[in-house]
């Protein structure tokens, strides 16, 4: 017998109302592409439209100052979230693409030099391969690649012998968006470690399903997006070590992410690392609406093999 009510979970999602083939209930598989956003999401962005929208850290009225104090509120929510050390480490991004993107170009360009190697695990989805592609062709560096097995787990005992010098960073999955396999982040970043070599966790399939913490095992980065998490569209997040973030140079260039500019140039930010990095303002109403959802699944232990239901759990609490 079900232990939640699925049809009250069905009424949290407007779009599952709708009847489809032949007057047929919609069913919606997809959730791993980009999940369905429940009524509380939805609300809250026309809310927030409706009450107060404003430019967020560059306008002195009441709006204004609301929505910055909320953004920044949601940043202070996911270091809690993930368990960063610090909220500085916190970067919003457009998505996990973005983030891997940002992390490819911005490290690379530190750190990544002529010879040198990245490591990629075969089962990563293409937006954790094609940026340390490119990144690579930058710099005449080479990709390397960590295989799987027939059973879908990574070769983990291969790992020592493809590291040497040269190797500067690991891009994996927490869990594959291929395979569904949830890779053993704790082993590879102990043998990394061990080698001075950072590791980039893309948690875009994991954030939904199991407790993050970025401390424990101690992650270089990790991204995931909002929208495969019953949140808005549009906004993702990035944390990254400040001991990385620090010595990173801008991935793009704007407002708000500098002390001084004039045309001979700019200075940047360098109290605030995670606006050094990127320009900050992206959907403000999308990620004031993300809080809502990490309000909703923090704290909870979500398990993949469905002892807890993620759904039931987020809806009926
Ligand atoms: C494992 C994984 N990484 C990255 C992405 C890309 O995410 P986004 O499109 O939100 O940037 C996906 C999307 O399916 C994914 O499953």
């Amino acid at each position: 017998m079900l232990k939640y009510d699925i049809h009250r979970i069905r009424n949290f999602f407007p779009i599952l109302l709708q009847k489809v083939y032949n007057n047929k209930p919609l069913i919606y598989f997809d959730s791993a592409a980009s999940s369905q956003k429940p009524v509380q999401v939805l609300m809250k962005e026309e809310q927030l439209h409706n009450d107060y929208y404003g430019n967020i850290h560059r306008a002195t009225h009441f709006m204004a100052d609301k929505a910055t104090a909320d953004y920044e509120a949601v940043r202070d929510k996911i270091k809690e979230f993930i368990n960063a050390e610090s909220r500085e480490e916190i970067i919003f991004t457009k998505g996990t693409t973005e983030s891997v993107n940002l992390v490819a170009f911005s490290f690379c360009e530190q750190f990544l030099n002529e010879g040198d190697e990245i490591i990629v695990s075969e089962m990563e989805h293409h937006s954790n391969i094609v940026p340390w592609q490119l990144a690579a062709l930058r710099k005449k560096a080479k990709i390397v690649k960590l295989p799987f097995s027939d059973s879908g787990e990574l070769q983990i005992d291969k790992l020592p012998s493809l590291i040497n010098k040269k190797t500067k960073l690991i891009a994996v999955a927490h869990v594959s968006n291929v395979l569904g396999t949830v890779n053993p982040i704790s082993e590879i970043t102990k043998i990394a470690h061990e080698q001075n070599v950072a590791v980039f966790v893309d948690g875009a399939q994991a954030v939904q399903h199991l407790q993050i913490d970025v401390q424990k095992p101690e992650v270089d980065f990790y991204a995931f997006s909002a929208h495969k998490m019953y949140g808005p569209n549009g906004v993702g997040v990035l944390y990254g070590k400040k001991y990385w973030l620090e010595q990173m140079p801008p991935y793009q260039g704007g407002g708000e992410m500098i002390s001084e500019v004039s045309f001979e140039g700019t200075t940047f930010n360098e109290l605030l690392i995670n606006l050094k990095l990127a320009r900050q303002i992206l959907q403000v109403l999308s990620l004031l609406a993300l809080q809502l959802i990490l309000s909703m699944i923090s704290g909870l232990k979500i398990s993949l093999n469905g002892k807890i239901n993620y759904l039931s759990t987020l809806i009926l609490n």
